[in-house]
């Protein structure tokens, strides 16, 4: 409840005028006016970049009676020298992966309007344009912060010269969550991620975003909370362990509560507890063996398995075992129960941050009762067999006095920016 009252304070200084330059918790506005009204349709294209995958995809959006969406994608790899690479190499590589994916749907000659759902803070002045404020996860391609990243990538289609598209919105992956679902649900007005990295959007009254002009209506803030404690205001919550998760990580002192709850970081900090507990002598008779000392080498994925309801003891044994360690029955419940802690948490810290947006929600409607609903997506809630049970059952404590859906993102934020760019390009050629 204290944290949950924290965050609201924090999303408060990011909204005010005065406060924002100084915030840890941007409240980044989006320019997404609206949720889908069911009317979008046409082809678009969409790029997914941010996420544990690097998609493009062809999504065609059917209105009327037999309203559907379909999607054809394809994921690409970015190679780890891209990623720690140049910017323009970057780009270059995204612009590669584009020009292949229209040669094998054949529609190379066609101009087809762009969403872009780019997960990173960015500083958005329209829909089209977008400032990287700085690269999180493990992204670190040079020159690129302060920059507009359309027109990088715009750039670098056209020094191709062999495709053309019309690159109309740029939204982040938690935007793409909430249209998602909100093409399926109109409650849906929370975008929850809980993957690579962690964050949430949410529509926000108009008249409460004090850094655009404008009273009426709603607009979606992307509150970047993974920012969340960056100026110190989580010191007194953050370990020993989540310390030395920052120093070894690509940005110190940055995204400090993202690293205390994702999955690029909750592998490491279960590795980190065992090494810990291991050298006071209370695991593996105390011996360390190099595998576990390696940095990066307990997957978050391997949490997934030990905490999985039939086989997670045998499981543990078997990844220990990997680890060239000869685990006894004690070691492995041990293994399991620092999993479950470590995912436990994670879970009641998004717990309380998401407790702060349906508050604020429920107080920007005056309503007594809030019926709304939270579209998610990311690899921890859906691959973690125990996350999202954790993570309702403390929402629901916080917030008893909201009636809260949790809404799975199905296809991901492809068919999330194929809907903004609808109603984008819908009002733009009204306009032209
Ligand atoms: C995907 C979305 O399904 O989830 C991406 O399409 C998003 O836009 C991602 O970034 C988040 O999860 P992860 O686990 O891939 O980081
Ligand atoms: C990081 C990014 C944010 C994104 C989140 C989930 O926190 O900064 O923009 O939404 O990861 O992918």
């Amino acid at each position: 409840m204290d944290l949950s009252m924290r965050f609201r304070r924090e999303m408060d200084k990011g909204l005010c005028r005065d406060t924002n330059p100084t915030a840890a918790v941007k409240m980044l506005p989006t320019f997404v006016r609206s949720t889908p009204d069911g009317t979008e349709q046409g082809e678009f294209l969409s790029l997914d970049l941010g996420g544990a995958n690097f998609r493009v995809l062809l999504v065609k959006v059917v209105s009327g009676e037999n309203r559907r969406v379909e999607m054809q994608n394809e994921i690409y790899v970015i190679p780890e020298d891209v990623m720690r690479g140049t910017g323009s190499g970057f780009f270059d590589h995204i612009a590669a992966c584009l020009a292949q994916f229209l040669e094998k749907m054949g529609i190379k000659e066609r101009k087809l309007p762009l969403g872009f759902t780019f997960s990173f803070p960015c500083q958005q002045t329209k829909m089209d344009e977008a400032v990287l404020m700085s690269w999180t996860k493990g992204f670190k391609p040079t020159g690129v912060e302060g920059k507009e990243v359309v027109s990088l990538l715009r750039q670098a289609i056209k020094k191709r010269g062999d495709f053309d598209i019309d690159v109309v919105v740029v939204i982040n992956d938690t935007v793409g969550a909430m249209m998602t679902c909100g093409y399926d649900d109109q409650h849906c007005e929370i975008g929850l991620i809980v993957g690579t990295g962690t964050n949430a959007c949410y529509m926000e009254q108009m008249r409460h975003l004090e850094m655009l002009d404008g009273d009426e209506g709603r607009m979606c803030v992307n509150t970047e909370w993974g920012a969340f404690g960056d100026d110190g205001v989580l010191d007194d919550l953050r370990t020993d362990i989540d310390r030395d998760i920052d120093a070894g990580s690509l940005n110190p002192g940055q995204q400090l509560f993202e690293k205390m709850i994702s999955g690029m970081y909750m592998g490491e900090l279960v590795r980190l507890i065992l090494v810990k507990m291991t050298k006071q002598g209370l695991l593996f008779q105390g011996r360390a063996t190099p595998e576990l000392l390696t940095t990066g080498h307990f997957k978050t994925s391997y949490i997934y398995t030990i905490e999985s309801d039939k086989f997670g003891l045998a499981e543990a044994e078997r990844i220990l075992r990997g680890f060239g360690l000869d685990p006894t029955v004690e070691d492995c419940i041990g293994t399991q129960r620092v999993c479950e802690i470590v995912c436990t948490r994670a879970a009641h810290l998004v717990a309380a941050t998401l407790a702060s947006i349906l508050r604020q929600i429920r107080d920007n409607k005056a309503a007594e009762k809030l019926r709304t609903t939270i579209g998610v997506d990311g690899s921890v809630y859906k691959n973690h067999p125990q996350f999202s049970r954790r993570l309702h059952k403390m929402v629901r404590r916080l917030v008893p006095d909201v009636d809260v859906r949790f809404l799975q993102s199905q296809d991901g934020s492809g068919k999330g920016a194929a809907m903004v760019t609808a109603v984008a390009y819908r009002l733009a050629i009204q306009q032209a």
